[in-house]
């Protein structure tokens, strides 16, 4: 990442919240990246960070194959924080005494403020709540250090050196349940690294423009525009930087929702400007879906034939050198490919064939999603773009259960319409993760005006959720329900059921394909 602004590093020992902490310093306005506890002393201090963090982790420092960072970077050429096991490590290092804990404390805990004119509390109350989940504790501080907080459980719930600028906490402030955490962790981002909180949606946006004018030359880049925010932002930011040189592809494969292709064909074409080939490849894929009923199935058939699609119009485009993704820092994280080859194939569509070698853009790739969205916002991106919720990409296609035909494909785009026009109306839609219709391939008797019907049930599912991970079904008002059930079964032909799925992930998951 280029940019002359203040960095800080995350030293991963392998801790559950590691990204949390990334997404709370980006929070403070402060960039920062996660980088393995293996990383060379040399190589951290060329990247001239303000400040380290070393993150949790499950291990315990005195077993032989516990991980470690290079001790040198405890010598206060750098401040440091440890968070609970790095702060274990950093006791452990500089000659303080660790102990196996009798039992795991986990869970709130009161801490006790000794000290409250350090830096790191100044300012807050001196008893407060704090989330703790350790099972190793700091028994004896090493030399030059202090306690500055304590619980009734853990009598080194913080520690520091001032001259070296090294402090420790057991507990995690980068957790909700610590309700005062986001100030500790501001704290020693501000007032002990120096930082100055320059990291915005727009010194990012400036920074990538010249970066990517930089990469790209005078080359050509090809991307896939897919309706959803991430594809947006990164095309919107390249075209900023290189205009016409980007072309966009939109394949519409029939299995989208009402309105989303003449939504994308709009906003891009119109309103940015953006080189756009939209695609009809809705025969080609309905035919290919045709008898087949396996979700697995479908999935593999949809991902295969978008790629063969994306090529062919690759292929007639002529000469292109680079090829857009839209690439997030969680997925760089869990792909532990922080320093990636440039040549890639494109994952993100199923995984382009060998052979098809383009140097790879990845704007977003330093982002989480809520930066994500607070850069499209910046670019200019409509609301509902920024805020659409979530769409698989094999579309409608894994919300029409069996096999996917014509028919079937406009019930579920009407359901799934008034789904998403009821629950708009109402207001619900931002605290609602995701809303949609689902089409089952059996039928029930009903009886509609004085005639028996004999036709589909549709499901409303609508959950909330944090990161589609666990999810619940959403509460929402049964007169809202009602409105929903009514207007499906009145304006939708062959629909003559509506049903509720309440229930939530794990043990369902979101969709239900
Ligand atoms: P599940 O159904 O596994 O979904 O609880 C979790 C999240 O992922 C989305 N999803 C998909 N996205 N291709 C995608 O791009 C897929 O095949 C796919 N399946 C599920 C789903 O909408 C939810 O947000």
């Amino acid at each position: 990442m280029l940019g002359a602004r203040d960095l800080v590093l995350i030293i991963d020992f392998g801790g559950q919240y590691t990204q949390l902490i990334a997404r709370r310093v980006r929070e403070a306005r402060v960039y920062c990246e996660i980088i393995p506890y293996s990383t060379p002393l040399s190589e951290i201090k060329s990247r001239n960070p303000k400040g380290l963090i070393l993150s949790g982790g499950p291990a315990s420092v005195y077993l032989p194959d516990a991980p470690k960072c290079d001790p040198g970077l405890l010598q206060g050429e750098l401040p440091v924080l440890g968070i609970c096991y790095g702060m274990q490590l950093m006791a452990y290092l500089l000659g303080g005494k660790v102990k196996r804990g009798e039992k795991r404390e986990y869970g709130l805990a009161w801490l006790q403020v000794v000290d409250s004119e350090d830096p790191l509390f100044r300012g807050l109350p001196t008893e407060m709540q704090v989330w703790m989940s350790h099972g190793d504790l700091v028994e004896e501080v090493p030399p030059g250090f202090s306690v500055i907080a304590s619980t009734s459980d853990t009598p080194v719930a913080a520690m520091v050196d001032h001259g070296h600028r090294l402090y420790g906490v057991q507990f995690h402030p980068e957790v909700h349940h610590t309700p005062r955490g986001k100030e500790i962790l501001e704290h020693f981002l501000y007032d002990v690294c120096g930082c100055q909180g320059d990291w915005t949606p727009k010194s990012f946006i400036e920074e990538q423009v010249r970066e990517i004018r930089q990469t790209v030359g005078r080359g050509r880049v090809i991307g896939a525009l897919s309706g959803g925010v991430d594809s947006a932002v990164a095309a919107t930011l390249v075209h900023r930087a290189v205009g016409d040189q980007l072309t966009c592809i939109f394949v519409d494969h029939g299995l989208l929702r009402k309105g989303e292709k003449e939504q994308v064909e709009n906003f891009f074409k119109e309103k940015v400007g953006l080189s756009l080939v939209t695609v009809d490849a809705r025969e080609r894929f309905l035919k290919k879906l045709k008898g087949v009923a396996d979700p697995e199935q479908k999935r593999r058939i949809i991902g295969h034939e978008f790629i063969r699609v994306f090529e062919e119009e690759a292929a007639r485009l002529g000469e292109v050198e680079f090829l857009l993704q839209g690439t997030l820092y969680p997925d760089v994280i869990e792909s532990g490919s922080q320093t990636a080859a440039v040549i890639k194939t494109h994952h993100n569509v199923g995984g382009l064939p060998e052979n098809l070698k383009f140097r790879l853009i990845e704007p977003l790739r330093w982002l989480f999603k809520d930066e994500v969205r607070r850069v499209g916002l910046e670019l200019g991106l409509p609301e509902e773009l920024v805020w659409r919720q979530p769409f698989p990409g094999p579309g409608l296609a894994v919300r029409i259960l069996g096999e996917v035909t014509e028919e079937k494909l406009e019930i579920v785009r009407e359901a799934d319409w008034i789904v998403r026009e009821e629950i708009t109306r109402a207001g619900f839609d931002r605290q609602v993760w995701q809303f949609f219709a689902v089409l089952l391939p059996i039928r029930s008797v009903g009886v509609m005006g004085d005639e028996r019907t004999y036709a589909h049930p549709v499901v409303v599912r609508a959950v909330t959720s944090e990161d589609a991970m666990t999810a619940d079904w959403a509460r929402l008002p049964h007169e809202l329900l009602a409105r929903i059930s009514t207007r499906i079964v009145n304006e939708v032909a062959g629909v003559n059921r509506v049903l509720y799925d309440i229930t939530s992930k794990p043990p369902a998951t979101i969709e239900w394909e």
